[in-house]
């Protein structure tokens, strides 16, 4: 599965960070993350933050002194396979005696003083809103004590914090633009585990993208629970944050971000059917660098299911802005979220889902099974009454059809030349390289004398499972025949 995708344990689950070795002395720090973007993002903030307090990262556990999880609690199977990772980590700690070992992230957050209970290696706990705490609290721990901060913040967003750069290819990176989320939804956890929502600001995103660029960086993914409620200037509470600037949405900070530079590619996640606007969709439509690819989690195709998530949307709407993203960008590629089994899923709504998938044709969905949060609406309100193994039978027809509609929209995608950022060796085969199209479609194809980082003009010419391939062809040629920027 290809890096940087969305909120979503199941395609990364715990890879470990950083460069192969830190510099000679100091002390190691090996951090591996789980879940969503959004962790990924932050271990880079917390890497930078006990980088200031001496510590260098290392992709070794072995020689590691500390030994961060940056957790997610999105669903119950995410918390158990990091319990099964502790238990892994005791020998370590058998080993090595003066190792330490701490949980940050959603888990830190919803489990607190009971993971220093039950887990017994564990000496540090931390939630997402109290990285700036980290050097002192390792300290503390290095003292002999255990160590808590999992306050929540309603300010936080380590706007002015280089985050340091984790991914050693040094070409796609992601800027968080925002954290927590209000949405509420009834069977989400982000809300209690990330708290309110604010945004960070636009300043300081332009800043960090240019230095991306900078150095060698040529795409983006601007990060946040729900972008399309970005805001400055204004905050949550409705006040004015400074008087004389105009207020920044979602749509005026990618029109920024865009502007570092037109060889800066600019993707985005997670947009929320609910607040995802026109003027969003013409941005993107005016400007080659903003990748033509929205994800646009639908969650389940009823109306009555949506409402008892408290989507804040029905399934016309949905269609709606469906409709609007193919009026404005015709050739936009489009994926989504879907739950199997929430609570009350009748065979009828489970069918609406189905129903959708086929009126949209997404090229990729992000699927599971409703797996209940402790303090959520849902769990609360509703009970998780569709049997497993019922969920799991729907779940494989809604995985079933998508894999359909997947091989459809790729074969759909091949034929035209393409402008491909090079991200770097195929995985299959090291003599090739791949990278995405604009629509998040990968291309592989023979290596030539093309460069990583660099952008590169592809003739796709066969469709596979889940890639294309092609051949390189020169600038010019692009040019003469057109090609799909
Ligand atoms: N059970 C199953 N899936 C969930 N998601 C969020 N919470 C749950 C849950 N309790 C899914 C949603 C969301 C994605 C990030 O994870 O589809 O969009
Ligand atoms: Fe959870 Fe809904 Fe917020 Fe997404 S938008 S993080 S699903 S509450």
């Amino acid at each position: 599965m290809r890096p940087g995708n969305h909120t979503i344990d199941e395609q990364r689950q715990g890879e470990a960070v950083g460069p192969r070795s830190g510099t000679e002395g100091g002390r190691k720090l090996y951090l591996e993350s789980y879940g969503c973007q959004m962790n990924f993002s932050d271990s880079e903030i917390v890497a930078s933050i006990l980088g200031e307090a001496g510590f260098t990262t290392t992709q070794q556990q072995e020689e590691a002194d500390l030994i961060l999880l940056n957790t997610c609690s999105i669903r119950d199977n995410a918390e158990q396979r990091i319990r099964h990772r502790l238990q892994h980590l005791k020998g370590g700690k058998r080993k090595n005696p003066k190792l330490k070992v701490g949980i940050l992230g959603c888990m830190a957050e919803r489990l607190r003083d009971q993971l220093l209970e039950e887990e017994k290696l564990v000496d540090l706990v931390v939630g997402p809103d109290a990285y700036r705490d980290l050097p002192r609290l390792v300290e503390e721990v290095e003292g002999g004590q255990k160590a808590v901060n999992t306050l929540l913040s309603r300010e936080e967003t380590y706007a002015e914090i280089q985050p340091v750069r984790l991914d050693d290819k040094g070409v796609t990176g992601f800027i968080s633009i925002m954290r927590g989320c209000d949405n509420m939804c009834s069977f989400c956890v982000v809300p209690f585990t990330r708290g309110r929502e604010r945004s960070r600001d636009p300043k300081s995103i332009v800043a960090e993208a240019l230095d991306l660029y900078n150095k060698g960086y040529r795409e983006v993914t601007l990060l946040g629970q729900n972008v399309d409620s970005y805001k400055w200037n204004v905050d949550a509470k409705g006040n004015v944050k400074d008087a004389d600037e105009p207020v920044v949405r979602f749509a005026q900070l990618m029109d920024l971000v865009s502007d570092v530079n037109p060889d800066l590619r600019v993707r985005f996640s997670t947009s929320h059917p609910k607040d995802m606007t026109d003027e969003v969709l013409e941005v993107m439509a005016r400007k080659d660098n903003l990748c033509k690819y929205i994800h646009l989690p639908v969650q389940s195709g009823d109306s009555g299911v949506l409402k008892r998530m408290n989507r804040g949307y029905t399934r016309e709407w949905y269609l709606n802005r469906i409709a609007a993203i193919r009026r404005i960008m015709p050739d936009c590629a489009i994926s989504t979220d879907v739950i199997s089994g929430f609570c009350g899923e009748t065979l009828e709504e489970h069918e609406a889902t189905l129903s959708l998938m086929k009126e949209v044709r997404y090229e990729m969905a992000y699927m599971f099974k409703y797996s209940e949060r402790p303090r959520t609406l849902a769990e609360r309100k509703f009970e998780d009454d569709v049997p497993e193994e019922e969920k799991g039978r729907r779940l494989a027809e809604v995985i079933d059809l998508q894999r359909v509609h997947s091989r459809e929209r790729m074969a759909a995608q091949c034929g035209p030349v393409y402008r491909i950022l090079v991200e770097g060796p195929s995985k299959k085969d090291s003599e090739e390289y791949q990278g995405r199209n604009t629509y998040n479609g990968v291309v592989v194809f023979p290596k030539g004398d093309a460069q990583i980082g660099e952008y590169v003009y592809v003739q796709t010419t066969k469709c596979m499972a889940v890639t294309l391939r092609g051949e390189l062809i020169s600038e010019q040629e692009a040019q003469e025949v057109g090609y799909i920027a």
